[in-house]
């Protein structure tokens, strides 16, 4: 690492000055007026749930920029394509401040989302960008320092969907083939509003896990199909539930994309492990199925710390203070993290005639140069570690709006090395060993190593074989005692952007920090 200057703090321009490009200054493709509002959903019949959401509507472009989900708290779907200018103009309609982040995106620091360009009530934030990204499944949520957990969790989130000529080229499932899967865990009050447990210090180290799965915003989620393959867009949009994806019926899981769109080939995994944030593009063939045949979405068992601490299910039956404590007011018990679920049901409803070929091959993925690498015989550490007064770290620090250390501050057009290292199995009660999934604002990185200390592998052995390293990721899990290695390509725009923790509440704790590309 190429350090020029003694270790000082390094301050952007205020938020007052950051000036948001005016309206109307350029033309652009498509204008999308978004808003974060508050509202009421049925997501069960007998009573609405009160939910803060996303609701959005085109200016100009195409009709089908802006796809409404009916009946969910779920924000619509962007739907964009590679090259377009486009401007949203967010209003924030909630009593609370925020800001929205296009998740997995490449554009300019100032439009990114970063906290210190949060908006309060009735004020409104202009983005402008151009969709450099090549088309996959992102996603929007707000990200605002120390209330992204509760925000998503009343329900701010939607799908962002890029396409470009490339990806139509494989003429993959579409239109209502092309299923978009949000999976979420709640927890209701027996009124049917949502309850958001993490309000004291230890249920912020943990993170919060529910007691009911949603799909799409929906509990007993029911996906009717017909006998053809099927493109399965799947988001993790959990605070902090991992999720180990299975059929029911022991096929494999043919994996055909995940966070940056398309690999390079479909690949085959025995289930896939999915932490928050991450997505993952699941081609699923219901051909040879008959009528009235159910397949089963599970979540398999894990290992994993936070589920063996005597919280969920198992910890009902003289688990430890922790479960106790935990499952107070959960009706059913909380899932504890690793334990099985099911997460949807498939039914086959009809059986039809059809030619859609899974494609052998999609457009090829060069991993990016390591000749180039500007740090490859040292590359950065960020160690993933719990303090007890500050909680989770990167590297012993926990966020600050508007500064970086030395160690954080990247040259801009340079290809960089990180390793993200789980400290872990340290401090005696367990409860650092959690996985984080480790997510970089800006560019999509590359997955080139993962290397796991011998006293945690049986956790790492429990989900090794679920994990979608192919291709391109913005967001990576990082087991206990893991080290996962990651390149990428720091090009284009200079500023502050974030990198984190994407369990929701360890992010809100301040897992989470700036690194700041320079010119
Ligand atoms: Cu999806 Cu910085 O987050
Ligand atoms: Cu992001
Ligand atoms: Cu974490």
């Amino acid at each position: 690492m190429n350090t020029t200057k003694p270790a000082t703090s390094v301050t952007v321009t205020p938020k007052s000055m950051a000036s948001p490009v005016s309206a109307g200054s350029r033309n652009v493709d498509v204008e999308i007026a978004l808003r974060a509002v508050q509202d009421e959903i049925e997501i069960f019949p007998d009573r609405p749930t009160r939910v803060w959401r996303f609701v959005a509507e085109t200016i100009t472009g195409p009709s089908d920029a802006v796809q409404p989900l009916p009946d969910t708290y779920l924000g619509p779907i962007l739907r964009l394509r590679r090259g377009q200018r486009v401007r949203i103009r967010f209003t924030n309609d909630i009593p609370d401040e925020t800001i929205v982040h296009w998740h997995g995106l490449h554009v300019p620091a100032e439009m990114d989302g970063h906290p210190r360009f949060v908006i309060g009530r009735g004020e409104t934030y202009e983005y402008e960008f151009e969709v450099l990204n090549r088309a996959g499944t992102y996603w929007y949520h707000p990200h605002p320092h120390q209330r992204t957990g509760p925000q998503v969790y009343m329900g701010m989130a939607g799908l962002l969907l890029v396409t470009d000529d490339e990806e139509q080229s494989f003429r993959l499932p579409s239109g209502e083939f092309d299923v978009p899967l949000v999976l979420q865990d709640r927890i209701f009050d027996d009124q049917r509003q949502f309850v958001y447990l993490p309000n004291g210090h230890m249920d912020q180290v943990m993170g919060f896990l529910g007691n009911t799965i949603l799909v799409n915003g929906k509990p007993n989620y029911r996906l009717e199909v017909v006998t053809r393959p099927y493109r399965l867009r799947v988001l993790n949009g959990s605070n902090s539930r991992i999720y180990k994806l299975a059929w029911s019926d022991g096929t494999p899981i043919t994996v055909i994309g995940n966070d940056g769109g398309l690999l390079e080939r479909p690949v085959q995994k025995p289930y896939v492990v999915l932490g928050p944030g991450e997505r993952v593009e699941i081609w699923a063939d219901f051909s040879r199925y008959t009528k009235g045949t159910r397949v089963i979405l599970r979540s398999l068992p894990f290992i994993a710390p936070g589920g063996m601490m005597g919280r969920g299910r198992g910890g009902r039956m003289g688990g430890g203070m922790m479960g106790g404590m935990r499952n107070q007011g959960a009706n059913p018990p909380i899932i504890g993290q690793g334990e099985s679920f099911d997460v949807l049901t498939i039914e086959v409803t009809r059986e039809v005639k059809h030619n859609a070929l899974l494609p052998n091959q999609f457009a090829p993925i060069h991993p990016l140069p390591f000749d180039e690498v500007i740090n490859a015989s040292t590359p950065r550490r960020i160690v993933l570690s719990m303090t007890p007064m500050k909680g989770w770290t990167l590297n012993g620090r926990t966020f600050e709006m508007t500064s970086v250390a030395e160690d954080e501050i990247v040259r801009l057009n340079t290809l960089e090395v990180w390793d993200f290292i789980n400290a872990g199995g340290r401090m005696g009660m367990g409860m650092e060993m959690l996985p984080h999934p480790m997510h970089m604002h800006g560019e999509q990185f590359q997955v080139i190593g993962r290397e796991v200390d011998p006293s945690t592998r049986g956790m790492w052995e429990s989900v090794k074989d679920g994990f979608v390293d192919e291709g391109w990721k913005d967001t990576v899990l990082v087991m206990p005692g893991e080290r996962v290695r990651v390149l990428r390509r720091f090009g284009d725009f200079t500023g502050l952007f974030l990198y984190h923790c994407h369990n929701l509440e360890h992010e809100d704790m301040g897992m989470m920090r700036n690194f700041e590309i320079r010119n």
